[in-house]
C-alpha cells in the first residue's frame, strides 16, 4: 500500500500537481502529514541524503523530531542546520552561511535540501538549492499559512536587497511540497492572520466566489477549524498551480496577478526595514486595500467593491492603511520604481475592475499612487 494509502480515510490528504512537464511535482495537503514526510520522500525519491534547514523558532518544535524520524530510516546523516528566524535572514550573509555549511559537509549533486518553515526558509533555502553546484533538489515543508498557500509553490526564491524586497533570486521549482495544517496550531495568531492576507488575494485576483466564501468562513479558518483551513489551502494551491503551469517565469502577465498588492506592500516592508513591526502578509493586506483604492481612483473599480474588501480585511484585524507611519512618500515611490514589474522607468501595477477581476495596468502615474498613500 502507498504511504498516502496508510492514512485514515478522514485524514486522506489532498494532492495537487504543479504541471511543468518533467519538473512537475505534487503538493500534499492534510493533517498529520509531518509524520509521513520520511516515507513520502523515500517513496518518491528513494534513499537520498537529505539536509534539513529550518529557523530558530522551529528547530525544537518540529525540526528535531523530523530529523530523528528521517535519520531512523537513513535519509539524514547531518545535523539540522538552524538559521535565525525572521525576514532579516533573507540576506547574502545567510545565503553564504548555508552554502558554506553544505560544502563543508561535502554535499554532492544528489543531496536534497529540506526547507522546513515559513516563506523565509522556503525562499532562502530554495535560493541556496538553486545555485549550489549549479542547482540541487529541494523540497518544501511549509509551516505558516502564508507558505502553505503561496510561497512554497511555484519556485520563486529570493533574498532582499537594501534597495528592495526580493530583488535577488532565481526560479527553482521544489520537487515536492508537504503542507501539514497541524503545524498551524503553534503559529502565532498574528502570523496566521498575515498569511490569511495571501489567501484573500486569490479571491480578489480571479475567484469572487472564494472571496464570498472567505467573508462567511474566513474567521473559522482563523480560529483553527482544520477543515476550513484545508479547503482554503487547497483552493489557493489549485489556483497557484494553474497560474504557475501557464506562466512559470512571469513572462505573459498571468503570474504577475499573484503580485496583487505587492508593489505597495514590498515598498512598505522596505520602509519598515523588514522588521517585525510589519509582517509580509500585513504589508500585502495594506497593499491590496491600496490597489483597490488606486483602481477606484483610476475609474476602473466600483467604490462599493473597494469598501467591501477593506471591510473584510478590517474584520479579521488586518491593517489597511499606513496612516501614522513616519514614512517618506518619495522614498516609497522610488522603491516602487524598482519593482520587478516596472519597465522603462514606468510604474506597472496590478489593478482591478472589481472583486475577482485583476489585471496589469501599465504606466500608472506617480501622482495617482501618491494620492492613495494617505501620508502627508
Ligand atoms: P516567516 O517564514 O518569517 O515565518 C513567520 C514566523 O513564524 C517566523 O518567526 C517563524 O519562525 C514562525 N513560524 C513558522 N512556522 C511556525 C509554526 N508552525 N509554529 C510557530 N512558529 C512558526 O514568514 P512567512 O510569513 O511564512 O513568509 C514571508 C516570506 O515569504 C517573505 O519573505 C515573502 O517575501 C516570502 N514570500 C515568497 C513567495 C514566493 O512565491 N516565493 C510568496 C509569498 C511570500
Ligand atoms: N507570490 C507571487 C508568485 O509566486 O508569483
Amino acid at each position: 500500500m502507498s504511504i498516502l494509502g496508510n492514512i485514515l480515510p478522514h485524514e486522506a490528504p489532498q494532492t495537487i500537481t504543479v504541471s511543468l512537464g518533467n519538473r512537475s511535482y505534487p503538493i500534499h495537503i492534510g493533517s498529520g502529514l509531518l509524520n509521513e514526510v520520511p516515507l513520502l520522500i523515500r517513496e518518491a525519491f528513494g534513499m537520498r541524503r537529505c539536509i534539513i534547514i529550518t529557523d530558530s523558532h522551529l528547530s525544537n518544535v518540529y525540526g528535531e523530531k523530523l530529523h530523528a524520524a528521517m535519520t531512523r530510516i537513513g535519509l539524514c546523516k547531518d545535523d539540522v542546520l538552524v538559521i535565525p528566524a525572521g525576514e532579516q535572514a533573507k540576506t547574502f550573509s545567510y545565503l553564504s552561511f548555508i552554502l558554506d555549511h553544505l560544502f563543508q559537509k561535502n554535499i554532492d549533486r544528489k543531496t536534497m535540501l529540506v526547507a522546513l518553515g515559513g516563506g523565509v526558509m522556503g525562499d532562502l533555502v530554495g535560493f541556496a538549492a538553486s545555485i549550489a553546484m549549479r542547482g540541487i533538489d529541494f523540497i518544501q515543508i511549509p509551516t505558516t499559512l502564508l507558505a502553505q498557500v503561496d510561497s512554497s509553490v511555484g519556485g520563486k526564491t529570493a533574498i532582499n536587497s537594501a534597495r528592495g524586497k526580493n530583488l535577488i533570486g532565481t526560479f527553482h521549482q521544489p520537487k515536492m511540497v508537504i503542507a501539514d495544517v497541524d503545524t498551524l496550531k503553534t503559529l502565532p495568531t498574528r502570523e496566521l492572520r498575515a498569511g490569511y492576507a495571501e489567501v484573500v488575494k486569490y479571491g480578489l485576483i480571479s475567484n469572487p466566489d472564494f472571496f464570498t466564501w472567505l467573508e462567511t468562513k474566513g474567521h473559522k479558518l482563523l480560529t483553527g477549524i482544520k477543515e476550513k483551513q484545508i479547503h482554503a489551502i487547497k483552493v489557493s494551491c489549485e489556483m497557484k498551480a494553474q497560474i504557475v503551469a501557464e506562466d512559470e517565469k512571469e513572462s505573459t502577465g498571468k503570474r504577475a496577478l499573484l503580485n496583487f498588492g505587492h508593489t505597495f506592500g514590498h515598498a512598505f516592508e522596505l520602509m519598515a526595514n523588514y522588521d517585525n513591526s510589519l509582517l509580509h502578509g500585513e504589508a500585502v493586506a495594506i497593499g491590496m486595500a491600496k490597489a483597490f483604492e488606486l483602481s477606484t481612483r483610476l475609474g476602473l473599480c466600483p467604490e462599493a467593491d473597494t469598501q467591501r474588501v477593506k471591510e473584510h480585511l478590517k474584520s479579521v484585524n488586518l491593517p489597511i492603511s499606513i496612516q501614522g507611519r513616519n514614512w517618506n512618500t518619495d522614498k516609497l515611490l522610488a522603491s516602487m520604481y524598482r519593482d520587478k514589474k516596472a519597465e522603462d522607468g514606468q510604474l506597472n501595477f496590478v489593478v482591478t475592475r472589481g472583486i475577482g477581476q485583476a489585471f496589469v495596468q501599465q504606466h500608472v502615474v506617480a501622482s495617482d499612487v501618491k494620492a492613495v498613500l494617505d501620508l502627508n
